[in-house]
């Protein structure tokens, strides 16, 4: 099959749904995996792709991803590692449960999902895609899972970009800035959206798509050389430096 395949976790909305799309619309087949049921069987019928109702948590769920997608698809030239939880809270409320709960998709899953694709994709010189966030550039109160989970996820870029490279593999990063999704609004109240906006020197939210771009992208082959990279698409956040409200114009 000459076909490409990317695999892209937490598709069933958000920005792993606009990925999907833009895969298929730049000629990809794509397997959505989410553990979402419910939420993914909405795109049943979407020309061209897999539907995976799975938790990227489990080992036994991952496996099958991987077994269930080359049966589909005979290869894997793409693996996007978006599936993502934000739960805030302060340090001292942060029980391990909490911090579990995090961890294990955010940190675990990213972990279980590229390892059981590296034959498949050693077999095409593919590449992943990691999804971390600007909380794993910077620290903020209230992230002290979340932002923890986000760093650790760079920071596996770059083990898996350095060990896995002799393979034709290539792993990068991309770091969003706030975009408006489910799980953004659930946790940013008005005042923090002001407050973004402020932060931000294109002033906005990104949009799903404006993040699907860039990931395709680096899962392209325009990116051949580009490896073990991090990038921030925030509208400017990242670089502010001093970033004060009280330093503008
Ligand atoms: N929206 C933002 O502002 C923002 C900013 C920075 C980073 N991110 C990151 O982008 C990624 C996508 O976020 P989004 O905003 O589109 O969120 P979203 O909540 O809209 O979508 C995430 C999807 O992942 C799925 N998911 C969660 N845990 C899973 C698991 N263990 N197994 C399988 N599926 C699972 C959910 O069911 C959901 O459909 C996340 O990794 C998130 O941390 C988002």
């Amino acid at each position: 099959m000459d076909q490409k395949c990317a695999i892209v976790t937490g598709a069933a909305r958000g920005i792993g749904l606009a990925t999907a799309k833009l895969f298929l619309e730049q000629g990809w087949r794509v397997a959505l995996l989410d553990r979402d049921a419910e939420e993914l069987a909405k795109q049943d019928g979407l020309a061209g792709t897999l539907l995976l109702p799975l938790d990227i948590a489990k080992p036994a769920d991952v496996d099958a991803m991987v077994t269930r997608t080359l049966d589909w698809s005979g290869r894997i030239d793409a693996l996007v590692n978006n599936a993502g939880v934000a739960e805030f809270g302060p340090i001292e409320q942060t029980d391990f449960q909490m911090w579990r709960r995090v961890m294990e998709t955010n940190l675990d899953g990213v972990f279980l999902c590229t390892q059981a694709v590296t034959p498949a994709l050693k077999a095409t010189q593919g590449s992943v895609v990691n999804i971390a966030s600007i909380s794993g550039l910077r620290a903020s109160t209230l992230r002290v899972a979340y932002g923890t989970s986000k760093a650790a996820v760079i920071q596996l870029t770059k083990q898996h970009a350095t060990e896995l490279g002799e393979y034709g593999i290539r792993v990068n990063c991309v770091c969003p800035g706030p975009v408006r999704t489910k799980l953004a609004m659930a946790v940013h109240t008005q005042e923090i959206i002001d407050a973004y906006h402020d932060a931000i020197p294109l002033n906005r939210y990104g949009s799903e798509r404006e993040i699907a771009e860039v990931i395709t992208f680096l899962c392209s082959d325009r990116a051949s050389y580009v490896t073990g990279q991090v990038v921030a698409a925030d509208g400017g956040f990242e670089s502010t430096g001093v970033g004060l409200p009280a330093l503008r114009r």
